[in-house]
């Protein structure tokens, strides 16, 4: 029993652009077809992200879907720093150039696809955007990972530190980060993967 948000299930996917000759990608737990004639994607995106402010300045992006052969060093790549402090792509041999011009991720993936923005909402934290399927493929069999799968098998079991035996951290479920303190400042946001404070719990260590 928990916080009912936390039962919903969601897949995983490197969301990339390519504006002005710059690519960018980051990871999304926020992908899902919402129509079928014509075919169409939803994402959500924080509003905090790189790759949001270059969805400004840019109608189309892909998608690839995470597969659970993906290691973590995707995620630490794409999902715990920002385009606005380094090129995620550099050294990095996994991707194709999809024909709108943004990578496709090729590793630890099983299928991309790329799709045209037709709307963008607000939300507040998040933009969603509401997009058209112009693209896809099919990469592999391997099957997808799920959020879930992420926690379980991906992500690294926190390391216990012994010098904070019986501190209380608050810790972000999504990539780890510990913030030290009973209480977690209102309207807190990870430093690393720009989460909000509803996906931070209490640990006591
Ligand atoms: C498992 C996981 C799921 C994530 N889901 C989302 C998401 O749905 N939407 C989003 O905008 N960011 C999500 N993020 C956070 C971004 O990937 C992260 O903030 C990234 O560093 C942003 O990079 P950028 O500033 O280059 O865009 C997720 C991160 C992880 C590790």
């Amino acid at each position: 029993m928990g916080n009912p948000l936390f039962d919903l299930t969601y897949g995983l996917f490197v969301l990339s652009v390519n504006v002005y000759k710059r690519d960018n990608a980051c990871i999304i737990n926020t992908a899902v077809q919402v129509s079928s004639d014509p075919q169409r994607i939803s994402i959500s995106v924080i509003k905090a992200n790189h790759t949001a402010d270059m969805l400004n300045y840019t109608d189309d992006f892909t998608i690839s879907t995470i597969s659970q052969k993906a290691t973590f060093d995707l995620f630490k790549r794409f999902g715990f720093q920002s385009g606005r402090d380094v090129e995620k792509f550099e050294g990095f041999d996994g991707c194709v150039r999809t024909k709108n011009g943004a990578y496709a991720i090729t590793e630890g993936t099983n299928s991309y696809i790329s799709a045209h923005i037709e709307q963008r909402i607000d939300l507040g934290s998040h933009v969603l955007i509401i997009a058209k399927i112009t693209d896809m493929q099919s990469l592999n069999d391997d099957p997808s990972a799920t959020y879930a799968y992420y926690h379980s098998n991906i992500k690294p079991k926190p390391k216990t530190d012994a010098s904070k035996a019986g501190k209380t951290v608050w810790r972000c479920k999504v990539c780890g980060y510990e913030y030290e303190g009973e209480t977690l400042p209102d309207g807190f946001i990870c430093p690393t993967c720009n989460h909000g404070a509803e996906d931070f719990e209490k640990v006591t260590l």
